[in-house]
């Protein structure tokens, strides 16, 4: 980052145009007091997170005091779920916001990429496209939880929850008079009924622009379904049926006129609005408990993003050249394992990606320390050469499969051979912000080698080698715990002066002074008491010096407020102030978009040079401060709260270069100080402009194995963030996927004169056939000028899916049930009851995975027996004390189908067997009713199975 002067950047808060939005507002309400999709789906996602928290709580006998309701907030939910989750303890919640904001990120792209989709909102009476959307998505998302492909089942998760959602604001489900959500549209195996025919009128006119009564009463009446028709080019819609609404909706201006949307509170239906984004949040919590059962309560709360720590990899060179410094790699790697493990910043899971000549991989992930090393100790260099290898193509793996803000270790001792993917490392990099470190063994390796053979390295790596290593990892940083209070880069160097403030939630605060031996400072705290750099230990801090760089703890004892550092040196230098604190933020760079469903979408990418640049900020770690100034480098501007805890602000005419943000704010959660205590966070990725345009869409998220996607992309030059249509020129193309699938892309694309300065191209991709569902793939496309000055690049992020064809949930039937339980629940504890159950998946189902016990404290053993059919069966063997009288037991079957079983223990005076067995709708835990039509279903399906 080069010095430069302050640059004013005017913050302009950008308006919305709310009649351009068709569908619950995706991440922004206009009008104040409309629920988005976001606020639907952070609630679900907190309330079911804090109930698995709960039922983990009371089956270890631990208290669980939080009250679960819709003002949770993610800082509670994540302090109740952490066993050390005390009120003064560290704990960063920057993971677990991170998580949630891609899943409302993800959920608001639907509006962008499915924008005319009418499956994906359940217009158009799309109701079994609409489920068939939902229950792939849902499929695909299970698939990746089971790979641990965390990151893309969120991605995944967040777009099925917009179409799910959107049904409660489209169809007239809310109308009917219903108060549960619609459990069908969740459950594949289940018929649709009662939907209104094409053929069947649904609505009349809205008379004088109200709407309330315009559905039919005969339709209401016989609890027909229906959903309004959309369209922004055309009025056809068939004879007598219901619009969405809305002056974007061309379809609600013709007989009969209006909408029944309950998108926001001024829809056709607004009356009904908060009803129906209730709905959506209780039909979002069922989906979350499916997943839930489907994939257990720890892979639940890590899809959710719930852990304390981010994950831990490692990515190692094996090439021949390694071999006197692999032991080295491990000594070092099992120091940073061991250095974390049972500390607060403990990984919750470890990755490793050897990497070597010609290959690279595979990625081991796993969660368990022990099996994390033994990995790494059965690594052994050999091949390679003197070339390099693809250090890269391993860091890229690396960076794909880890969760953003991971830590990330390379250890190599050979410059890059791939370097030809620095800028997509780079760009993964600044998408996943991720921290990358680089152990270069070379430097220590060739002096251990000329000590012992007194020869050099045959391969040591020479400066430009050494400096792409460096980009990667100036690139990267900021950690969990670990927050950055204050950094800057000044080069060329000049005496200055720079002042950081400290709040009391800041704990072990250190400063780094890189710079020449001849450079001096002074640091002053708030209270006037100073240090020069001649008493390496003094009032305020101790340091030691190490090379270029000076390390200082500070000694902040009492003295929040702003401090100062002056720095005395002609040289380049850097100051960097860092420290442990709850209190963190996450920004977001996200784009504006119009059209049908405007609002904003998640911005991959490099912002425009000279457009704008809008950041949804938000902070974390405390339900209690105030931003006041989001800064991007040394420029601000006031900024507009558009929502508890999120902030967004756009910063217009962004010149070209690096930036980074920092943010200033007030803490009001002091209760030992009257007035606010001001506190400071600087972000310490960064931020790079570009003149380029990179645009480019898929239209489906999902690839079978053996199926080839196209993507078309266009590229563009901008002035001042627009397109420059007069402009023509030839940009070096670059398609990378992490999974090395086959992939075809342009070198080169030529904006052509008279072609409105943009160019088109197309990106394939070719999964094999024997890629597995789960598999995430992630697309980088690059564009860079011809002066190699200037690059753009766009993420796509796919996910492998094979049709789903088991959408059979495994079915209970119950064998026996000993009733010998005492009536006199004094007596309990001297009985014990046995329940035994057959599951089976049907012999087309994909097979029984897993029985676990939802409810009840007994003991389960299951064995594999064959049916008369052929079909395999488990036969689960509950026994438990008749202190504990209920039992429900889930079976998971190969998809992640999930049946449900319950049984009941009754005293011995009953006389006939009285368990009741039910393979039950999943609903909230606790509620095991059996309406009828389940009762129905059921015995249609064991009479198929057992005849
Ligand atoms: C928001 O909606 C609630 C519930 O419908 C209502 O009580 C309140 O007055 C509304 N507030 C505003 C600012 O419109
Ligand atoms: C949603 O679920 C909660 C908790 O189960 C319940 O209290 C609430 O009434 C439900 N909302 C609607 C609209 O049915
Ligand atoms: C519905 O409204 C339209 C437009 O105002 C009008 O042309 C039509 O006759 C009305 N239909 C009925 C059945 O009243
Ligand atoms: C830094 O502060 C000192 C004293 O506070 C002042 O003498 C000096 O001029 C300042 N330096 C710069 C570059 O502003
Ligand atoms: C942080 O400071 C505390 C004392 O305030 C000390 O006990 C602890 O060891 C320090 N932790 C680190 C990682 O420096």
């Amino acid at each position: 980052m080069a010095a430069r002067q302050p640059i004013m950047l005017l913050v302009v808060v950008v308006l919305f145009q709310p009649g351009l939005i068709h569908s619950f507002q995706p991440l922004f309400s206009f009008d104040g007091n409309s629920t988005t999709h976001r606020v639907i789906t952070e609630r679900a996602v907190l309330r079911k997170t804090a109930e698995v928290c709960r039922d983990i709580a009371a089956s270890e006998g631990r208290d669980f005091s939080l009250t679960i309701d819709d003002s949770l907030s993610i800082d509670k939910v994540q302090r109740a779920c952490s066993s050390a989750g005390t009120s003064t303890s560290l704990l960063s919640t920057v993971i677990f916001q991170t998580s949630i904001a891609k899943m409302y990120f993800s959920n608001a792209q639907v509006d962008l990429i499915f924008a005319l989709s009418e499956e994906h909102h359940f217009d158009d009476e799309t109701f079994q496209g609409g489920r068939d959307v939902i229950t792939a998505g849902v499929s695909a998302v299970k698939a990746s939880v089971k790979k641990e492909n965390f990151v893309a089942g969120r991605w995944i998760l967040g777009g099925v929850c917009h179409t799910l959602q959107d049904f409660y604001s489209h169809s007239n489900w809310v109308e009917l008079g219903n108060n549960a959500p619609h459990s069908a549209l969740i459950r594949p195996d289940q018929p649709l009924e009662n939907l209104a025919g094409p053929s069947i009128p649904t609505c009349r006119n809205c008379t004088g622009g109200n709407c309330e009564n315009n559905l039919l009463p005969d339709l209401l009446q016989q609890g027909l379904l229906t959903s309004g028709y959309f369209n922004i080019f055309s009025s056809a819609k068939p004879a007598g049926k219901c619009s969405h609404g809305g002056p974007f909706d061309k379809t609600s201006k013709r007989d009969p006129v209006g909408g029944i949307s309950k998108d926001d509170i001024g829809s056709s239906h607004g009356y009904l609005h908060h009803k129906a984004a209730d709905l959506a949040v209780n039909a979002t919590v069922e989906l979350l408990e499916d997943i839930r059962l489907a994939v257990g309560d720890k892979n639940f709360l890590r899809l959710m993003g719930l852990s304390q720590s981010s994950v831990l990899c490692f990515v190692i060179d094996t090439t021949g050249s390694m071999s006197d410094d692999i032991a080295e790699a491990k000594r070092v790697s099992f120091n940073i394992i061991d250095s974390k493990r049972g500390t607060q910043q403990e990984p919750s899971a470890y990755i490793l990606v050897p990497f070597n000549d010609p290959g690279f991989g595979p990625l081991i992930m796993t969660t368990d320390a022990d099996i994390f090393k033994d990995n790494i100790n059965k690594l052994s260099a050999s091949g390679g050469g003197d070339i390099p290898e693809l250090c890269l193509s391993g860091l890229q793996l690396a960076l794909t499969a880890a969760p953003p803000s991971s830590e990330i270790f390379v250890f190599t001792d050979a410059p890059a051979k791939d370097a030809h993917l620095k800028s997509t490392v780079t760009a993964l990099i600044e998408s996943t912000k991720s921290v990358v470190t680089f152990m270069l063994t070379d430097v220590l390796a060739s002096r251990r080698r000329r000590r012992s053979t007194g020869g050099g390295s045959p391969r040591s790596m020479t400066q430009a080698d050494a400096q792409l290593y460096r980009d990667l990892a100036r690139a990267s940083g900021g950690q969990a715990i670990e927050v950055t209070i204050f950094q800057v880069v000044k080069n060329p160097g000049r005496p200055d002066n720079f002042t950081f403030t400290v709040d009391g939630s800041l704990r072990n605060i250190t400063a780094y002074i890189t710079g020449t031996p001849s450079l001096t400072f002074n640091l002053s705290s708030s209270s006037g008491v100073s240090q020069s750099s001649s008493q390496s230990s003094g009032p305020l801090a101790s340091f030691t010096t190490a090379g270029n760089l000076r390390r200082l703890s500070l000694n902040t004892d009492n003295q929040t407020g702003t401090w100062e550092i002056s720095v005395v040196s002609n040289d380049p230098y850097s100051v960097k102030v860092t420290g442990q604190s709850s209190v963190s933020f996450i920004f977001n760079l996200v784009e504006a978009h119009e059209g049908a469903h405007g609002d904003f979408s998640l911005k991959e990418g490099r912002p425009l040079s000279g457009g704008n640049a809008s950041l949804l900020v938000t902070v974390t770690g405390s339900d209690t401060v105030k931003v006041t100034e989001v800064t991007l480098f040394d420029s601000s501007g006031p900024t507009e709260e558009v929502g508890s805890g999120n902030f967004l602000v756009t910063f217009s005419g962004v010149p070209a270069g690096d930036f980074v943000v920092r943010l200033r704010g007030e803490d009001s959660s002091s209760t030992s100080r009257a007035t606010p205590s001001s506190f400071q966070r600087q972000a310490s990725t960064q931020i790079k402009t570009s003149s380029i345009s990179i645009t480019t869409q898929a239209n489906n998220t999902n690839i079978e194995p053996g199926s080839t996607i196209s993507v078309p992309f266009t590229v563009a030059t901008t002035t001042n963030g627009v397109v420059n249509d007069s402009a023509t020129g030839t940009f070096t193309v670059r398609a990378n996927n992490d999974r090395s699938y086959s992939s075809t892309a342009p070198s080169t694309i030529t904006i052509a004169a008279d072609s409105g300065g943009k160019a088109n191209g197309t990106v394939t991709v070719t999964v094999p056939a024997s890629a597995s569902s789960g598999t995430q793939v992630t697309l980088t496309i690059e564009a860079e000028n011809t002066a190699a000055t200037d690059i753009n690049y766009a993420v796509l992020r796919f996910s492998v899916a094979a049709k789903v064809t088991d959408v059979s949930r495994p079915v209970c039937q119950v064998v026996s049930s000993s009733t010998n339980c005492p009536s006199s629940s004094s007596l309990c504890a001297s009985s014990q009851w046995e329940f035994i159950a057959n599951l089976t998946d049907g012999i087309n189902g994909t097979g029984i995975e897993s029985v676990t016990i939802r409810q009840g404290n007994g003991t389960l053993n299951t064995s594999a027996v064959v049916g008369t059919g052929g079909e395999n069966i488990t036969v689960a063997t509950y026994v438990a004390s008749c202190c504990s009288p209920n039992v429900e037991l889930a079976a998971v079957d190969a998809v992640g189908n999930v049946g449900t079983c319950v049984g009941q223990a009754r005293e011995s005076t009953t006389a006939a067997p009285v368990t009741t067995a039910a393979v039950n709708a999943t609903t909230t835990s606790g509620g095991h009713t059996l309406s009828l039509s389940h009762c129905l279903w059921i015995s249609v399906a064991v009479s198929l199975l057992w005849k």
